[in-house]
């Protein structure tokens, strides 16, 4: 379910709203309202910073990009810039729509701390082209995928591994196939930390 953009009078509201929120999408729906709270007596007004929206895609959406999901989100928690950056992900395959995260990433975020609460698989569609300026692919064949959704040809994509240019490895396990739930949290956390740096410096700064 989507929130339709709509003008708040107070940031009561806006929390209001935003704990009525199920899912990444809808927070980053009342984000968007926020935007257009009312300042003054007759002046409405947006804020001056534009938020940064990240996607992460993979494949089944239940087990790599819904923890860098997850892991990002707490970060940014962490850094109060939940007001700036949203973060959401998605599968380039259908089989597991509506699923929550796979146990294997519910383990390793349960073992770190880090909340994945209300998150559920969907798929990569063309809205997102136009919304996500971070669209961030955990291996090859996700970005293969995803340019073979109309509008996708000519999206520009981040590759995750790419964050971590000194690692051997150039795209991250899919940890469905390998089991392997700890190395992918390694370099998904380290990733994300570089991601996080960057979105600070390419964005917010320059805002
Ligand atoms: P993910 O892993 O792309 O990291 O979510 C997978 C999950 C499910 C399947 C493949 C990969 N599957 O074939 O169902």
């Amino acid at each position: 379910m989507a929130i339709k953009l709509v003008t708040l009078n107070s940031i009561m509201q806006f929390e209001k709203l935003y704990n009525c929120c199920h899912n990444a999408k809808m927070k980053t729906d009342a984000f968007r309202c926020k935007n257009y709270l009312r300042i003054g007596r007759h002046k409405w007004s947006r804020e001056v910073r534009e938020i940064v929206n990240v996607l992460f895609v993979c494949l089944g959406n239940i087990c790599r990009s819904p923890m860098a999901e997850a892991v990002l989100r707490h970060k940014i928690e962490q850094r109060h810039l939940f007001s700036q950056i949203t973060v959401d992900s998605a599968g380039t395959g259908d089989w597991h729509i509506g699923k929550m995260p796979h146990e294997g990433t519910r383990g390793i975020l349960d073992l770190h701390g880090i909340s994945y609460e209300h998150m559920t698989a969907r798929l990569v569609s063309g809205e997102d082209f136009e919304k996500f300026q971070y669209i961030i692919c955990m291996d090859k064949s996700n970005g293969d995928n995803v340019r073979k959704i109309p509008g996708g040809e000519k999206s520009e994509l981040l590759f995750f591994m790419d964050l971590l240019p000194d690692e051997e490895l150039r795209e991250v396990p899919d940890p469905y196939f390998t089991g392997n739930f700890e190395q992918v949290y390694d370099l998904v956390n380290a990733g994300c930390e570089v991601l996080l740096e960057r979105i600070i410096t390419e964005k917010l700064e320059q805002a």
